[in-house]
């Protein structure tokens, strides 16, 4: 049996929530020699874990799936059989299959899924007028990472070989047929209006830009370029809207009818579930 000695967190997360949380998670653990990696902002790097290490893998919910950026991220990292824990964050609206994939992907890269987690951050496209999931990942909501982190410590100090876990028996969120049936008749019903979308993020007002560059810093995709920050470059976008929630004057904006879509279809909020 390997004793674990140090945790890491593993991390996509343009929009910070997934970083809290896992990071809360990997304090949790009580482990002492912790060591966050941020995968967001190139330029990326790869990484190997030996097998003395926990590591807690965060990443965001893009249609029900895991960014396909940050597939591509984190296929630099590889372990030795490390114990693993993997997290999705989402909206407050669902995450399909993305948790499936992320520990299908961790598995491939060399780590044993120990324990898995399903957390709600703000979503990204949510404004003061149309919120979604607003403030989350919560204080509860850090609590409950924090408690989950201790249980997996307790898991891995009980264990002589610790249990490889199957991700599909993780509780669901409670969501009715009908929430989701009528979101699918408001999709339709703005892609049937054909109205023009705003394809990227972009700048109100221009003239009160101060060109302090910390919406190019923080992109993921290098699709904006300092001094140039009133165009986004499309073909690099994911509308990640980290560029939105980041700028200090507030004049970046996206939008787009899911905002508001969403903040109705998806009021109630729900829990994060957690598996070991
Ligand atoms: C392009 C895009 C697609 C998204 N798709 C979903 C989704 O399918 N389900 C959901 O509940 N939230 C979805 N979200 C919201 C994010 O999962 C949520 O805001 C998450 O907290 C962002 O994580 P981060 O802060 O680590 O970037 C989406 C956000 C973006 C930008």
């Amino acid at each position: 049996m390997t004793t674990i000695t140090k945790t890491c967190s593993i991390v996509f997360s343009p929009t910070h929530t997934s970083q809290k949380v896992a990071n809360v998670i990997m304090k949790g653990t009580g482990i002492p020699d912790a060591t966050p990696y941020n995968f967001t902002l190139p330029p990326v790097f790869s990484l190997h874990i030996d097998c003395d290490t926990l590591v807690v893998f965060a990443a965001p919910v893009y249609g029900g799936h895991i960014p396909p950026i940050a597939i591509e991220r984190m296929k630099k990292v590889t372990g030795e059989q490390s114990p693993a824990i993997v997290v999705v964050v989402y909206g407050n609206r669902d995450y399909e299959h993305a948790l499936e994939e992320f520990a299908a992907l961790v598995r491939q890269q060399g780590f044993k899924v120990i324990a898995a987690a399903t957390f709600i951050g703000e979503h990204s496209y949510s404004t003061r007028q149309y919120p979604i999931s607003a403030g989350r990942p919560n204080k509860n909501d850090l609590l409950k990472a924090e408690t989950f982190g201790q249980e997996v410590a307790k898991k891995i100090s009980n264990e002589s070989s610790i249990q490889e876990i199957d991700v599909k028996q993780i509780e669901r969120p409670e969501q009715s047929l009908w929430t989701t049936l009528r979101f699918i008749a408001k999709v339709l019903r703005v892609k049937g209006a054909k109205k023009p979308v705003q394809p990227t993020p972009s700048i109100t007002d221009i003239s009160s830009c101060t060109h302090c560059g910390v919406c190019a810093e923080n992109c993921p995709t290098q699709a904006i370029s300092i001094g140039e920050e009133q165009t986004t470059d499309f073909s690099r976008c994911i509308r990640c809207c980290a560029c939105v929630k980041m700028c200090p004057l507030h004049i970046r904006i996206y939008e787009t009818p899911f905002s508001q879509l969403l903040s109705t279809c998806y009021a109630r909020e729900k829990e994060p579930h957690t598996l070991l």
